[in-house]
């Protein structure tokens, strides 16, 4: 068996539920790892719970926070996960929730606005389970050295593309099967499209929407291999995918039809439409006729002429 650096067994660090003696293999005064932030029970969890939902507005920050029924479902999904080391990029109501649930929380945040302040100074925060990686999550996230399994992920930090994708993928190799992933504002296009393809995708079960959250549950699918290039092996691209019957050896015969119910549509026919290099064709006559009917054409005719004779009598 593998020691931690700090010499516990490994198999205590990664077993779940985690022994209490342990947090991040962080060292404790014994030389031994720090012993966990000890656990409100389930009663006290969801008073605290009540309060900060029931209390605090949506809008102690500027940026916008999760609404109450969201955050119950937040709620619920952290609790039926058992989630202890939760993680989230952006920060806010969500973040005092979370400080209250999880036993180790990190957000990755920036000072932007006033929710990072909003968030520290709020009295509800336990500054003991959480932790702030303040700076760009697109540079934050991939420097992360993730020392446990993640249980709880919520990404709903930048909104623009690729942000919340390159957040996916820092994260989801880390999330551990039964472990939950939230994603936030899936009505922003680009942010729909990350939705639509988890909810094809072997390794999530969807949970459920709240609002334009989406909660999903980590399957036991095998990781999907954040440096291979196996598209066909996803589902959303094999549902989508143009010409069908090109994934056939692959695939098998009629895979299609089997993997979903429906016949594969027929790869789309190019419409007919204009020839883009037919533009380019006809400035090219027209600049033929332009120096055809030019005083130059007609002065070095005879020059042709002779060229032209001279060609024939070879
Ligand atoms: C919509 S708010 C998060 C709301 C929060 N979940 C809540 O319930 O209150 C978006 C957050 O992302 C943070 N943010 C924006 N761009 C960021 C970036 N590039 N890196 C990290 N955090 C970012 C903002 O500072 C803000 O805290």
């Amino acid at each position: 068996m593998t020691a931690c650096k700090h010499g516990c067994p490994r198999d205590d660090h990664n077993s779940f539920p985690r022994p209490a003696r342990h947090v991040n293999g962080r060292r404790g005064k014994a030389g031994q790892c720090r012993p966990m932030t000890a656990m409100p029970n389930a009663a006290k969890t969801t008073a605290i719970a009540k309060k900060i939902i029931d209390e605090v507005s949506p809008f102690f920050h500027a940026s916008g926070s999760l609404y109450p029924d969201v955050l119950w479902k937040l709620f619920h999904e952290h609790q039926d996960a058992r989630a202890r080391v939760s993680v989230e990029t952006g920060c806010g109501l969500s973040t005092l929730l979370l400080s209250n649930l999880s036993e180790r929380h990190t957000a990755f945040t920036l000072p932007l606005g006033d929710s990072l302040q909003n968030t520290q100074a709020h009295p509800y925060l336990r500054p003991e389970t959480t932790k702030f990686v303040v700076g760009p999550s697109q540079v934050m996230v991939p420097r992360w050295q993730f020392s446990d399994p993640v249980d709880f992920a919520l990404i709903d930090g930048p909104h623009a593309y690729p942000f919340p994708d390159l957040e996916y993928y820092f994260i989801y190799p880390h999330v551990r099967p039964g472990g939950v992933l939230v994603i936030d504002d899936i009505h922003i296009p680009t942010i729909r499209r990350l939705y639509e393809f988890l909810r094809d995708d072997e390794m999530w079960e969807h949970r459920g929407d709240a609002r334009t959250t989406a909660f999903f549950r980590r399957t036991d699918s095998p990781i999907f291999d954040p440096l291979g290039d196996n598209w066909p092996g996803q589902k959303y691209n094999r549902r989508r995918f143009a010409v069908p019957e090109a994934l056939t050896p692959l695939r098998g015969a009629g895979w299609y039809q089997a993997e979903f119910g429906v016949p594969a549509p027929d790869a789309p026919v190019p419409a007919p439409g204009p020839d883009p290099r037919d533009a380019e064709i006809a400035a090219l006559r027209a600049e033929v006729a332009a120096l055809k009917a030019s005083t130059t054409w007609r002065a070095t005719r005879p020059l042709r002429d002779a060229v032209d004779w001279a060609r024939r009598r070879k």
